[in-house]
């Protein structure tokens, strides 16, 4: 791994000010920010011409987009001029409306969200998806995947198996992730940075371990630097 290190940094500010700070503080050691609905719906569009600043660090756009597929194209059009890398759709909205984001806006990665982790077998099964969360998420997967999704959303502890559904090349991005020793915070299931990469993710999504340690700077460098340690041991192995 050369350069900044596959982490998008969550930027959950509660306001536009704090998640520039972050912003131009992780910047120079990771690799993607993190725009969520809260501050974009709080801020509109321009809160992504403040936190990317003058850095190259990629826009994660995570709107978490779900409707007809007239509608998602329309909102990934709206967004394009916007430049971000990555964008969430929800998988759930079905196979026509990933395709047509996907061709809305071919620069950008298309991420699909299979089940959020807020959500549990009893709770699938009142919306009528019985039998295990695993099996929602590789169904999920392999709909999102056809249908032109080239990322997805999934917690550390499905990577294996969503990687083995849907085969090399999709990025796989794993949030949930807690470096040893640090606090869980709301997570339930989560894994340290070197486990989740180690399992086949791709990009790590951090939050609070790093926003809201005292120095978020180095917060996120010292990270990066456990990373580099890890890939750095396994590639002599
Ligand atoms: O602070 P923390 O590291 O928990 O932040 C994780 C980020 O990933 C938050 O922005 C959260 O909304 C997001 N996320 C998550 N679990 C998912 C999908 C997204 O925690 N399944």
């Amino acid at each position: 791994m050369v350069g900044r290190a596959p982490i998008a940094v969550a930027l959950d500010a509660p306001d536009l000010e704090t998640a520039a700070r972050w912003a131009g503080l992780v910047t120079p050691h990771v690799s993607a920010l993190k725009i969520g609905l809260e501050l974009y719906l709080r801020y509109g569009p321009s809160v992504v011409a403040s936190v990317r600043g003058a850095s190259e660090a990629e826009i994660f756009l995570d709107l978490k987009l779900h409707d007809i597929p007239a509608t998602v194209a329309g909102a990934a059009r709206a967004v394009a001029r916007l430049r971000p890398a990555l964008l969430t759709v929800h998988a759930g909205a079905g196979a026509a409306a990933i395709r047509a984001a996907a061709e809305a806006i071919p620069a950008t990665r298309i991420v699909a969200v299979t089940v959020l982790t807020s959500l549990g077998e009893a709770d699938l099964a009142r919306l009528g998806m019985a039998g295990p969360v695993s099996s929602a998420v590789r169904r999920l997967a392999a709909v999102a995947i056809e249908a032109g999704a080239r990322g997805l959303v999934c917690s550390p502890q499905e990577v294996e198996a969503v990687r083995a559904e849907v085969g090399d090349g999709i990025v796989l991005i794993t949030p949930g992730v807690r470096p040893a020793g640090t606090d869980a915070n709301d997570q339930a299931r989560v894994a340290t940075p070197e486990e989740a990469l180690r399992s086949g993710a791709d990009l790590l999504v951090i939050g609070r371990p790093i926003t809201a340690a005292a120095d978020p700077g180095a917060a996120a460098a010292a990270i990066a630097a456990s990373l580099r340690r890890a890939e750095a041991v396994d590639s002599r192995q």
